[in-house]
């Protein structure tokens, strides 16, 4: 029976490892991770991620041929394939700081897998690595190996959160890249073999390594971009009365461009497309390429515009001002159907609120009041360094609620701010909802998922992106 280990019981390598489990019963498969309490959610009937569909699958196999423990020593020692899937964040201190990809979690699993292993092992990086990472753990696991052969294999994960267990079982593509010699090969195919149980096999790609980890760059970079492109046009549509929606529409329509991928919003979030274009843009920087560093830079600067302009307007529509007013936030997460709030716009947007003085009514069904306090007092880039955490300000949790409805969050507000497209949020009762609020009652609608007619019609002042008032 073939083991695999995967290090790091995350939002990659908890779902991921779920279902090569299930698609592959001949295959033993155990996460492994450091953090107790994450494996005990793991082992428990609330897992640490809300993800559609993920109950089901880990229900199905765990106890069968998947395993979740924070023995990861002798889970590596016994695996014969070890994924390697730990956080790779922004570096916040020294050479890089801000830009650079944090690799301490990955360099410490690299050290620990050539320490405790005793047996050949394909090592395979599923975290996202700057390109030509696999050299520098290539010299990690040889330099401590005592004969011990290593192969080491690329293998990024293109999962969006909140559609995880479908991108997995239906993915567009899985990429695979190695070193170009025979015993490379060898590990290639061993690695292809495992997906080709439930992915047709045009569908596998195989690239060498230094591709296949630039690929993973590449793409969140190109699909932020996107969204960049959008709310740089968003900007526009609002200063000339064009409909955002409308021209990416038109836009869309051609099959060069494709639809997906094309709607305005507050900004995009999430654990990676800020850090994985920062560390694009260093890499770049670090070759001689400052053009194309910039190039890449601007996608991340028109996201922070998108979001400061998004709290500008908001208080430049309620007066100038925002002191002491009730606003209500419907929606916290980066996006909807996940409780993560990883880089989520919502943090910028209610430090922006509350500096100038508003009072915050926050709901989100999936994330914890705990979780909102701890984002909102958090310095930048902290959140995935878990040794910098700070306890929670006084000053913040006086001004911030968080209510478990939109109800309650919305009663006596001056404005509303939808912050993730949940899909109750559209489906409100909006009348009611304007009854218990101050007037004149406003909107703003970050990721237009509201009918702002019909919002207008009850009375609401309505504010969508890139749409005329
Ligand atoms: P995560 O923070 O949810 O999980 C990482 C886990 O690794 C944590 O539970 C942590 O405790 C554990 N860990 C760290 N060092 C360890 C060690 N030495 N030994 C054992 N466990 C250790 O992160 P994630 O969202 O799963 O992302 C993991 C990687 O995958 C990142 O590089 C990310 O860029 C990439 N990625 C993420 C997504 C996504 O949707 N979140 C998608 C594609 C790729
Ligand atoms: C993204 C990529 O889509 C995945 O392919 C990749 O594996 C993953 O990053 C990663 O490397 O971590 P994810 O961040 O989970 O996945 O979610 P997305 O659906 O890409 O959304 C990212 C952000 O962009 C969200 O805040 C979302 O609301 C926003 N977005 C997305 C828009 O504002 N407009 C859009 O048209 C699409």
């Amino acid at each position: 029976m073939v083991k695999i280990c995967c290090i790091g019981a995350g939002y990659v390598g908890g779902p991921t490892m779920a279902v090569i489990a299930l698609k592959c019963p001949s295959i033993e498969v155990a996460v492994v991770d450091i953090s107790v309490s994450r494996i005990t959610a793991w082992n428990s009937d609330q897992l640490p991620i809300y993800e559609p569909g993920l109950d089901d699958v880990v229900k199905q196999c765990r106890g069968k041929n998947l395993f979740f423990s924070t023995d990861v020593e002798k889970h590596v020692f016994e695996a014969d394939i070890v994924f390697v899937s730990v956080n790779t964040p922004t570096k916040t201190q020294g050479l890089g700081a801000g830009k650079a990809a944090d690799l301490t979690y990955w360099e410490s699993a690299a050290r620990m897998i050539a320490d405790v292993s005793k047996s050949d092992k394909i090592v395979v990086e599923k975290s996202t690595v700057p390109v030509k990472t696999a050299e520098a753990i290539e010299k990690i696991l040889t330099h401590n190996s005592k004969g011990i052969k290593f192969q080491i294999l690329s293998n990024p994960e293109f999962l969006a959160e909140g559609t995880a267990i479908k991108d997995l079982f239906n993915p567009d593509r899985v990429l695979i890249g190695g070193r170009e010699t025979p015993e490379g090969f060898k590990a290639v195919q061993a690695l292809k073999s495992i997906y080709a149980h439930w992915v047709p096999e045009e569908r596998i790609l195989t690239t060498n390594l230094w591709s296949a980890e630039l690929s993973k760059l590449a793409a969140n970079a190109f699909l932020a971009q996107r969204i960049s492109s959008v709310n740089a046009m968003s900007a526009l549509c609002e200063a000339t009365g064009a409909n955002v929606q409308q021209v990416a529409y038109s836009v869309g329509t051609d099959s060069r461009i494709g639809p997906k991928f094309l709607n305005a919003s507050v900004g995009f979030g999430g654990s990676c497309f800020q850090k994985d274009i920062l560390n694009l843009v260093y890499i770049c920087e670090c070759n001689g390429l400052p053009e194309v560093a910039e190039y890449w830079k601007q996608v991340i600067k028109i996201n922070d515009y998108q979001k400061s302009r998004f709290v500008n307007r908001v208080v430049a529509s309620m007066f100038n001002t925002v002191s002491n007013k009730k606003i209500a936030i419907l929606g916290f997460a980066f996006k909807k159907d996940t409780g993560d709030t990883r880089e989520t716009p919502a943090i910028d947007v209610c430090q922006g609120l509350l500096g100038d003085k508003a009072n915050l009514s926050i709901f989100d069904p999936q994330v914890t009041e705990d979780q909102i306090q701890r984002d909102l007092s958090m310095n930048k880039f902290d959140w995935d360094h878990p040794i910098h955490l700070q306890p929670t300000s006084p000053t913040t949790v006086k001004k911030v609620s968080v209510v478990w409805d939109a109800y309650e969050a919305t009663k006596d507000a001056h404005g509303i701010c939808i912050l993730t497209e949940w899909d109750e949020f559209k489906n409100l009762d909006y009348q009611r909802i304007y009854e218990n609020m101050q007037k004149p009652a406003f909107v703003f609608d970050g990721r237009n998922i509201v009918d702002a007619d019909k919002l207008r019609e009850i009375g609401f002042i309505v504010y969508s992106i890139g749409k005329p008032l």
